[in-house]
């Protein structure tokens, strides 16, 4: 059977509740990344562009969550969103949300479901 996964990250260098880690999403062009960050010590991967306009979330490079550490945040108009699932609690992309990517971890490495890149909008709903 063919692997669809790949390494986008080590374990060890995601922390719980900080700096989210990029990672290069080539299949949705040359200037997409995706982003993996740990809550409650599982790993949630998104591409990395907002629901309200399509632009990357962080200013500051992984900077993805706000002062209080429960929400994800996007820098340009604050739209908040939820780390498990990835919809949109407040702001103006309220009731949409960010398009999901299936991630695991094996052998001390975050693998990314390359399928779940085509079904990133159906992906944990
Ligand atoms: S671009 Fe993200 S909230 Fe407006």
């Amino acid at each position: 059977m063919a692997d669809h996964t790949r390494i986008i990250a080590q374990s060890a260098a995601l922390e719980e509740r900080t700096h989210g880690l990029l990672f290069d999403l080539p299949e949705l062009g040359e200037h997409v990344s995706g982003f993996v960050v740990r809550f409650d010590n599982q790993v949630y991967a998104y591409v990395n562009q907002c629901a309200h306009v399509p632009i990357e979330l962080d200013w500051n490079e992984g900077d993805f969550f706000d002062l209080g550490k429960d929400y994800l945040l996007c820098a340009t108009h604050g739209a908040h969103y939820q780390p498990q699932t990835g919809h949109c609690v407040m702001g103006p992309c309220k009731g949409k949300r960010l398009q999901k990517l299936n991630v695991s971890e094996e052998n001390g490495n975050i693998l990314l479901d390359v399928d779940s890149i085509n079904n990133r909008f159906n992906v944990g709903f």
